[in-house]
C-alpha cells in the first residue's frame, strides 16, 4: 500500500474537516496508509514529536459537520518563506528541500493539500523542488479560487452574512439609520454580492466595482423620497472608491491587514452620514464568517473533493487540483490555476439580476 500525507493550510473555511475525512476514507478503503501533517506544513519543518497525524477511521469519525481543520492551519507557513529565528526576530528563510526531504524520508508517496491561490501556487512549486506527487483542493470562503465554480466555504459565509443582513433590517430601520456592514472579500466580491443580493442590500460595493460616494447618496436620497427611511449597505473589504478616494490595499503582513480590516465600512459609514445627514452606524462581520460548521451544501462539496483527490490518487491522474465544473469533479494542472483570483464579472447572471432589482453599486451615472 502507498502513504499519503494531507495539509490544511491558510486562512480556514467551513468544510476542511469533512475533506480531511472523505480522503481519509477513500484511501483507507484502497488500503493505504493516510497522516496528516499539523499547521499548514510545521508539522514536516518543526521538530515537533506530533507533528504528523495517523489518521485512522476513529481518528476521522464524526468530523464533517465540524468547523476549523483537526490538523490547524498556518497563515504564515510558506516553505519557500518560512518565519525562521534570525538575530533580529524572525527572518524568511527557504526550507523547501528541507520539506521535501523529510517528505520523502518519511516514506510519502503523494500530499493532499487544501488550501487557498497562495497554497496552490505553494503545491507547484513544491512539486518542482521534487515532491512526487500534489492534489490541490481548492478552499477559501472568498470563492477566489481560478478554474472551479465554487470552493467549499462559500456558501456557509454567503449564508451567515445573509442572517446577518436580516437581523439588521430591523434594528436598522427601527432607528431609520444607514448601515454599512463589511464582509470578507480581500479580491474579489462573491460574500458581498450573493449575500447583498439574498439578504435585501440596497447598495453592494465591491472589489471589481469602484465606487463614487455621491452615488450611493443619491440611492439613499431616491428611498427617503419613497419613504424608505433606512438604507444597507455591504462592502466587501477590498471594496474601494473610483479615483483612489478610498483604496484598501492587500497589506502582506498579518498586523497591517489586520488594521486594514474595518477600513472600508467605517469609512462609507461616515462619508454617507455626511452626505445625507442621517445617522449612520458600521460594522465589520469578520471571522464570524468562517466559524462554525458547513451548511450541507458546503459539507457536501467538501466531502465530494476530499473523495475525488483520493479517487485521482488511485487512479493515477498525476498531480493538479480538484475542481468543480458544470457539477462534475474535474482535474485541472496546478500552473493553470497558480496565481490567479477569480474575480466576479460584471455580466454574470448575479450582477444582472442586482441591477435589475435597482440595487446600487455605486457606479451608476450622476
Ligand atoms: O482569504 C480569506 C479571508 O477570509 C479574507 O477574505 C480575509 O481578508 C482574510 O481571510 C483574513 O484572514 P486572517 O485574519 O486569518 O488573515
Amino acid at each position: 500500500g502507498r502513504k499519503i500525507a494531507i495539509s490544511t493550510g491558510g486562512g480556514d473555511a467551513p468544510g476542511l474537516n469533512a475533506v480531511i475525512r472523505a480522503a481519509t476514507l477513500g484511501a483507507l478503503e484502497r488500503g493505504w496508509e493516510v497522516w496528516g501533517i499539523r499547521q499548514g506544513y510545521r508539522g514536516l519543518l518543526d521538530d515537533a514529536p506530533d507533528g504528523l497525524i495517523r489518521l485512522d477511521r476513529e481518528r476521522v469519525r464524526g468530523i464533517a459537520h465540524l468547523g476549523g481543520t483537526i490538523l490547524g492551519t498556518a497563515n504564515r507557513g510558506d516553505p519557500f518563506h518560512y518565519p525562521t529565528p534570525g538575530e533580529h526576530g524572525l527572518v524568511p528563510r527557504d526550507r523547501s528541500e528541507d520539506l521535501v526531504r523529510r517528505f520523502r524520508a518519511e516514506g510519502f508517496d503523494a500530499l493532499i493539500s487544501v488550501g487557498g491561490d497562495g497554497s496552490m501556487r505553494i503545491a507547484h512549486q513544491l512539486l518542482q523542488r521534487g515532491l512526487p506527487l500534489v492534489i490541490g483542493v481548492p478552499k477559501t470562503i472568498d470563492n477566489d479560487v481560478c478554474c472551479t465554480d465554487l470552493t467549499f466555504g462559500f456558501d456557509t459565509a454567503v449564508s451567515i452574512a445573509t442572517e446577518a443582513l436580516d437581523r439588521l433590517h430591523t434594528t436598522t430601520e427601527a432607528h431609520e439609520r444607514i448601515m454599512v456592514v463589511e464582509v470578507m472579500g480581500r479580491h474579489a466580491g462573491w460574500i458581498a454580492l450573493n449575500a447583498g443580493i439574498a439578504g435585501g442590500a440596497d447598495a453592494i460595493l465591491m472589489p471589481e466595482i469602484p465606487f463614487r460616494f455621491e452615488a450611493i447618496a443619491e440611492k439613499i436620497r431616491l428611498r427617503e423620497s419613497r419613504g424608505r427611511r433606512f438604507s444597507i449597505v455591504v462592502a466587501a473589504e477590498g471594496a474601494h472608491a473610483q479615483g483612489g478616494e478610498l483604496i484598501i490595499k492587500d497589506a502582506g503582513d498579518a498586523f497591517r491587514r489586520t488594521a486594514v480590516l474595518g477600513g472600508v465600512a467605517e469609512r462609507v459609514a461616515k462619508e454617507l452620514a455626511a452626505r445625507t445627514g442621517k445617522e449612520a452606524r458600521s460594522m465589520v462581520l469578520g471571522h464570524l464568517q468562517r466559524g462554525g460548521g458547513p451548511t450541507t451544501a458546503d459539507r457536501l462539496l467538501a466531502l465530494r473533493f476530499g473523495a475525488a483527490a483520493a479517487r485521482c490518487l488511485v487512479e493515477d491522474c498525476g498531480s493538479g487540483m480538484v475542481a468543480l465544473r458544470a457539477n462534475r469533479i474535474e482535474l485541472v494542472p496546478l500552473e493553470e490555476v497558480a496565481g490567479k483570483t477569480k474575480t466576479v464579472p460584471l455580466d454574470s447572471d448575479t450582477v444582472v439580476t442586482a441591477r435589475e432589482m435597482g440595487l446600487c453599486f455605486g457606479d451608476e451615472a450622476p
